[in-house]
């Protein structure tokens, strides 16, 4: 099999090439279900199926006078991006560049991964002075930015100034993890996170910088599972995993239940969260965004692309989308209210409305199908579907059906796992994946597992405002994987003070945070 090309920007796994099935292996990375079987298709199943996946380019965007019926009602689309962010705090490590020359398959656990932001703070001011201002406490901004009337002081990420000439200069930022300039929205969620430690670390002058960091970790770790994680998988998966936050009594009293996500002494990555589970996002990603309510005025500013909105990619042309590594025309300031519910009640049409994800189901918006060239994938491989797929065939994942069986989840039949959309109208027609043309039967009673947890989550599909969350096996993977490995970093609050709180509500989520960041 062809290897996949790699780009440097948002790649595969590292170190998951040889994921060794043995019991005793605990490295960075390692599997959830070591004793189930892979599923193996070919690759041209894997092909077509991925085909079936992209969903075909919208001939017009829906206008914003009208609800978008792809919008998943349980789900504003900051998540997505979110979601992304924090995959690149997991899977990032600072030290791998240099250790990757003495490991290249990073099979030795050189540093767990944990919920600590090192995409933030690099290997800190130390080590990389030049992420910090000159008083070693507060982290570098970037340009100010415009276009949000709600935020005056939004800014930029730093970025190298010697190649900032140019309509569109390509200037690379300055920033823990370069992943995090990606696109437009992921880049302002990562100035926005630097601005909140900014923040404490105005608001605590008593206290050290590794005072303040922990802190903004514990603050960030909250988020991640009270808001971020319950919105995924749902309250209800959580407190099966953490009792004591249905109980209310102490987690030394209702003990933490990983039923699946066992590690001796390191947490590590599982497989089946990297290389499936925690992909559904894919699926959120929306082709359209509209970044703030100054974009879109008449007459229309430059770079003014459907009324105000933006390509999340575009084929041609770069000026119109939201494709990062380069400093963005200055009026694209990010009204976070678009993208989070900040609680100000916003209509459910037009400019002002709470933009929401895409619907968590199998398929995937047109621009995924042809990654940009910037990622430097090759031209048979920048479906992002494809990628992922080849991706879980390569890492021998098991079928979603096995993994279903294992966890004793209920097993979806053939005849109700199919592709495309879950809307009112697609839902009617859409294929079963054991008819897809000529491959249908290599699916009997497999399902590759990440298209498997796109299913599982479609099948709370009732009508088009239906909520859709994960499902019994991609909300465990992926909750279980979070919740181990808060508890397995032993400076995680859950770990150092389970009983710790951001304040005496008990209530803080992305939105109070952006809302401390940005006040
Ligand atoms: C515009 C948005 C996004 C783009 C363009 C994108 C693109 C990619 C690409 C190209 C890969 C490597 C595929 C491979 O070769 O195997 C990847 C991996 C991955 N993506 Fe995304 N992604 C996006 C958003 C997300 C979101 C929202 C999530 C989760 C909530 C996510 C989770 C992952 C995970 C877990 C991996 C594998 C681990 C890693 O290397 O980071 N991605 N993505």
């Amino acid at each position: 099999m062809p290897g996949l090309a790699i780009g440097h920007s948002h790649g595969g796994v590292r170190g998951e090439d040889q994921t060794p099935r043995s019991p005793i292996f605990e490295g960075r990375f390692g599997r959830m279900f070591r004793r189930l079987p892979p599923a193996t298709f070919s690759e041209q199943a894997l092909h077509a199926l991925a085909t079936l996946m992209i969903a075909e380019a919208e001939a017009e965007p829906t206008p914003e006078t009208e609800v978008d019926n792809e919008e998943n009602q349980g789900i504003a689309a900051g998540f997505t991006y979110l979601g992304q962010f924090i995959d690149h705090d997991l899977t990032f490590d600072p030290a791998s560049s240099l250790m990757k020359q003495n490991d290249p398959n990073a099979l030795v656990d050189f540093r767990n991964p944990q919920f600590d932001l090192d995409n933030i703070y690099g290997r800190g001011p130390d080590d990389q002075p030049y992420l910090y201002e000159a008083d070693g406490r507060h982290l570098q901004l970037g340009r100010p930015l415009t276009g949000n009337p709600t935020d005056p002081n939004t800014h930029d990420v730093p970025r190298h100034a010697s190649d900032t000439g140019g309509p569109q200069p390509r200037a690379r930022a300055l920033i823990g993890d370069p992943r995090n300039d990606e696109n437009v929205i992921i880049s302002q969620l990562q100035a926005t996170l630097l601005r909140f430690h900014n923040k404490l670390a105005d608001e605590h002058t008593d206290k050290s910088f590794a005072e303040v960091q922990q802190l903004v970790r514990w603050h960030y770790q909250w988020v991640v599972l009270h808001d971020f994680l319950v919105t995924i998988v749902g309250k209800e998966m959580v407190q099966s995993i953490l009792p004591h936050l249905k109980s209310g009594r102490s987690m030394f009293d209702d003990r933490p239940q990983l039923l699946f996500y066992r590690f001796r002494n390191n947490p590590f990555i599982p497989v089946e969260f990297s290389v499936a589970a925690y992909r559904f996002g894919h699926s959120m990603v929306r082709p359209i965004y509209r970044l703030n309510t100054t974009l879109g005025a008449d007459p229309p500013p430059a770079n003014d692309a459907v009324n105000g909105r933006q390509f999340i990619f575009h084929p041609d042309d770069d000026t119109q989308s939201l494709n990062g590594f380069r400093a963005f025309p200055p009026i694209w300031a990010i009204e976070w209210n678009l993208f989070f519910d900040m609680g100000d009640h916003l209509p459910n049409v037009g400019v002002k409305r709470l933009q929401r994800a895409y619907k968590i189901d199998t398929s995937l918006v047109n621009p995924l199908g042809r990654l940009p060239t910037s990622f430097g994938f090759p031209e048979d491989r920048r479906s992002l579907a494809e990628r992922n797929l080849l991706r879980g065939l390569r890492m021998g994942l098991p079928s979603g059906q096995d993994v279903a069986r294992a966890m004793g989840a209920p097993v979806i039949d053939d005849d109700h796992l199919k592709v495309g959309k879950a809307t009112d109208e697609s839902q009617a027609t859409n294929p079963k994946l054991v008819e897809i043309k000529e491959f249908g039967r290599e699916f009997i009673g497999k399902a590759p597992l990440w298209f498997y947890v796109l299913a599982e989550a479609q099948q709370q599909f009732k009508k088009d405002d239906t909520p859709i969350r994960l499902g019994p096996v991609g909300g465990r993977i992926v909750a279980e994987t979070f919740i181990g490995l808060l508890l397995g970093d032993p400076h995680s609050f859950l770990s150092q003070s389970p009983e710790w709180t951001p304040n005496k509500s008990r209530v803080f989520t992305m939105a109070d945070l952006i809302r401390t960041a940005t006040s």
